[in-house]
């Protein structure tokens, strides 16, 4: 098998117990790959006997041969390249291959808590902490060099910081059920700007700078990784789309749905199934 945008490896790990309670009646060898080199590590960690290799690759460049394995899997993966991905993954089955994908719907669950901590995150800029937090560094800085201390401009300045801070507290307070996954990392995040501003003149100036450039960053992937998530849901024009191409590929009995929780009844992905024609 191959599965696309493998993450971790839980589709692989899956079909290696699968083989498992089999008795082994079938040779498993899986294929794994990503965009990311670090997702590698967990799936290789769990690799049996040689029979499970990590690639790294784009999921829009995919380096396999063509018509080479009898499953192509990916679970919340392979849409993050597009549709044509997906194709280009299809084209990588032997005849009588199965394509079987779960993947991001719009208007599901999983697109509400990305799109509620998308936005929450990018509060974070519109709110301009951290450009008090880079403004106190600078005045800090200027103090710490020698420089004459204007008690007047500090004051100024940790007040718009307090501002700016008491407005992204009232965001996170206000920001509904979806996004309470991201409040206790930017709560944590908050309390720690805030203490570092506070004793600022206590800190080298470039590692107090670094600190703070490092904070802002990871706020920025994980809003951009919610943004990804949002860009790859699909709507089921690009379901029907996506049936329409594989049909005209090759593909018989190409079959969609929608995949509801057991637990609240709501539909939070795509389940997409096709067989290549043998
Ligand atoms: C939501 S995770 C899903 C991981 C795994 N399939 C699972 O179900 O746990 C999305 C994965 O897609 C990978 N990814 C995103 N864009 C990709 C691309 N263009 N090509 C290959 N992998 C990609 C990410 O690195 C990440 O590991």
């Amino acid at each position: 098998m191959l599965d696309i945008a493998t993450g971790p490896g839980i589709l692989i790990e899956h079909a290696l117990a699968y083989a498992a309670d089999q008795d082994d009646r079938f040779a498993l060898h899986a294929v794994g790959s990503d965009l990311s080199e670090h997702a590698g590590a967990k799936t290789l960690r769990s690799s049996d006997e040689g029979r499970v290799n990590f690639v790294v690759a784009d999921a829009a460049q995919p380096p396999f041969p063509e018509s080479t394995f009898d499953l192509v899997a990916s679970q919340f993966g392979v849409e993050y390249a597009g549709l044509d991905a997906v194709m280009a993954a299809a084209g990588h089955l032997a005849p009588g291959g199965r394509l079987a994908l779960v993947m991001h719907l719009a208007g599901g669950d999983i697109e509400d808590y990305c799109r509620a901590c998308a936005d929450l995150l990018g509060q974070v800029k519109t709110t301009g902490v951290f450009a008090c937090a880079y403004a106190l560094l600078d005045q800090a800085r200027d103090v710490l060099d020698g420089k004459e201390h204007d008690r007047d401009r500090a004051q100024a300045l940790e007040q718009e910081f307090v501002a700016a801070r008491d407005q992204l507290l009232r965001s996170m307070h206000a920001a509904s059920q979806e996004a309470m996954a991201v409040t206790p990392f930017l709560a944590r995040m908050l309390n720690d700007l805030n203490q570092l501003c506070a004793r600022r003149y206590a800190y080298a100036p470039p590692d107090a700078l670094n600190w703070v450039q490092h904070q802002e960053r990871e706020v920025e992937v994980y809003r951009r990784r919610m943004q990804s998530m949002l860009e790859a849901a699909q709507t089921p024009e690009d379901l029907g789309a996506l049936q329409t191409r594989l049909e005209a590929s090759g593909f018989e009995s190409v079959r969609y749905d929608k995949v509801v929780s057991a637990s609240h009844g709501n539909a939070f992905a795509w389940r997409l199934e096709a067989v290549r024609a043998g």
